[in-house]
């Protein structure tokens, strides 16, 4: 390893699991001290026993705007900045067994894919240092027209028009499909 991140301070919400967890890996094994989100305590214990060192589990989620102010005053108290914000939390695609998709389906899918990266970031920012990163977690869903995505697709497409233009720190990747 470089040690590129050393002494970087990294918030990856959706850092208990998946693609969350595994950067969260390769960021501390770069040299960053890192706080890890998700819901569920358990997976957030497994994920911390996982990385090993230099992390912070912050259980909360980031539909919540009160779980996001108790992630940020931890994050202030104990590293007082942030070098890299990852806005990596979603839930997945298909409504439950397949039905069509319900409005509970779609505020679940929208208040945590958008909403919450919207406010994570936003509620990221006075902590930010100067050349900080921001990086969100899109996916290829949104223009391949997944039968059954439809409000993950268009979850997705909408956190990719919120990183706007003229930032160049701040970068969407999206991934296909990792199962
Ligand atoms: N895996 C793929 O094939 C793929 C493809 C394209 C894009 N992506 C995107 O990549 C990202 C990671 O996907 P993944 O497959 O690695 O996911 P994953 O393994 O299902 O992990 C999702 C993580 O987000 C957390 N999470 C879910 N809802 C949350 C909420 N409301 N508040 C806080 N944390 C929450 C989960 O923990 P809890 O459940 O305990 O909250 C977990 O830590 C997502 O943005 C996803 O849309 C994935």
């Amino acid at each position: 390893m470089s040690g590129k991140l050393e002494n970087k301070v990294a918030v990856i919400t959706g850092g208990s699991s998946g693609i969350g967890l595994a950067t969260a890996k390769e960021f501390v094994a770069e040299g960053a001290y890192v706080f890890i989100t998700g819901r569920r305590e358990s997976e957030l214990d497994k994920a911390t026993k996982e990385i090993g060192r230099n992390v912070t589990p912050v259980q909360g989620d980031v539909a919540s705007f009160d779980d996001l102010d108790r992630l940020f005053d931890v994050v202030r108290r104990e590293k007082c900045h942030i070098d890299v914000v990852v806005a990596n939390a979603a839930v997945g695609g298909l409504a439950p067994e397949g039905a069509a998709a319900s409005p509970e389906h779609y505020d679940r899918v929208f208040n945590t894919n958008t909403r919450g990266v919207f406010f994570t970031v936003q509620k990221a920012l006075p902590l930010l240092n100067d050349g900080a990163s921001i990086v969100l977690t899109a996916s290829n869903a949104h223009y391949k027209g997944i039968p059954g995505f439809a409000p993950y697709s268009a979850s997705k497409a909408a956190v990719r028009s919120s990183r706007g233009r003229g930032r160049p720190n701040s970068r969407i990747v999206a991934s296909g499909s990792t199962r």
